[in-house]
Parts: structure tokens; C-alpha cells; sequence
């Protein structure tokens, strides 16, 4: 781990703001402000009790992602990644997903069962990982985020609805 006294825990864009429906820009070169950004990312993950967060939900514009999905496969490691990239997909699971810009929602969410993706690491050596499992699962949703798409753009229409709906409550009731 990479422990810095200064790292802080960032707030949470939620759905539906803006920013989470726009495309991250591409990182050119990794510099002290960018791995600063990515040991916050990895606190605000943490302090938040989430497996993956991208840089678009906490306000800022940039391709990076962070994954950690040790709570569920023990002896995944953290993962950084810039510029995440999927080279490869096979074949199709559903399964239940959450997201922290959607709070108190889950719902199952058709993706790749396999997936390969190259980027680079937190200090820019070029990386590729290959994703099975819930580890397959949380890149994609994390590559999604940069892309613009959220896990519910990954739904039926009519599920989307009924969750547009509910959710307007949860937030009203929140409030
Ligand atoms: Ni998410």
C-alpha cells in the first residue's frame, strides 16, 4: 500500500448528475496531482465500502479506475488502471450489482463472463489483466462509468422505469 497522511475520503457524484453520463478523457501522463487523485480514490473506495470507484464519480473527467474486490475473492489485489481498455470478451452471466452512485439499488446486470484489459499501472508501466469471475464483472462496470453508461443503461427499458420511479422516493425520502 502506498500510505499518504494526506489522503482524503471525496464526495460521491450520485445519478443522475451530469458528469456520469459523460466520456472521461484519456490520462497523457501520469504526474504527482494524478497519484494523488488515485490514493484518494482508493480512501474514498475504502471509506465507502466499495469494490471499485472511477474517477467520473468523484467530479473529475479522467480515465482511471480503482478495483478492489478482496472482500469477496480474498487474493485479488488493489488494482489502479489508466486508460482501461477491453481487448477481449466471452461469453454472457447475469448477476446482482450495486453502485455507489446509486444508492440502495441493485439489480442483475447481463455482462461478459471473461474479459481482458490492457491500461496502465498507478505508475504508468502498461498493464493487462485477465478478468473472470467477479473480477470480470467489476471492470466492466468500472470501464462503463468512464464511458459514460451506468449498470442501469445495462437494464431493460421497463426495469429502468420502475427504477427512475423508486429511486426518486428513496432520494425524496433521504432528503
Ligand atoms: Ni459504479
Amino acid at each position: 500500500m502506498f500510505y499518504n497522511k494526506k489522503m482524503a475520503v471525496l464526495e460521491i457524484k450520485k445519478y443522475p448528475e451530469k458528469i456520469l453520463k459523460e466520456k472521461a478523457l484519456p490520462i497523457e501522463y501520469i504526474d504527482g496531482n494524478i497519484q494523488r487523485l488515485m490514493d484518494d480514490m482508493i480512501e474514498t473506495m475504502y471509506a465507502l465500502g466499495g469494490i471499485g470507484l472511477a474517477a467520473n464519480q468523484v467530479g473529475i473527467s479522467k480515465r482511471i479506475c480503482v478495483i478492489d474486490i478482496s472482500a469477496i475473492e480474498e487474493e485479488m489485489p488493489l488494482i489502479v488502471l489508466v486508460n482501461p481498455e477491453i481487448i477481449e470478451k466471452k461469453g454472457s452471466i447475469e448477476s446482482e450489482e450495486g453502485c455507489l452512485s446509486l444508492p440502495e439499488y441493485k439489480t442483475n446486470v447481463k455482462r461478459a463472463e471473461e474479459v481482458r484489459v490492457k491500461g496502465l499501472d498507478r505508475k504508468g508501466m502498461p498493464i493487462e489483466i485477465e478478468g473472470k469471475g467477479f473480477l470480470a464483472r467489476a471492470l466492466q462496470h468500472e470501464i462503463d462509468h468512464l464511458d459514460g453508461l451506468l449498470l442501469i443503461d445495462r437494464i431493460s427499458p421497463i426495469k429502468r422505469e420502475f427504477f427512475k420511479k423508486r429511486y426518486k422516493k428513496t432520494m425524496a425520502g433521504n432528503k
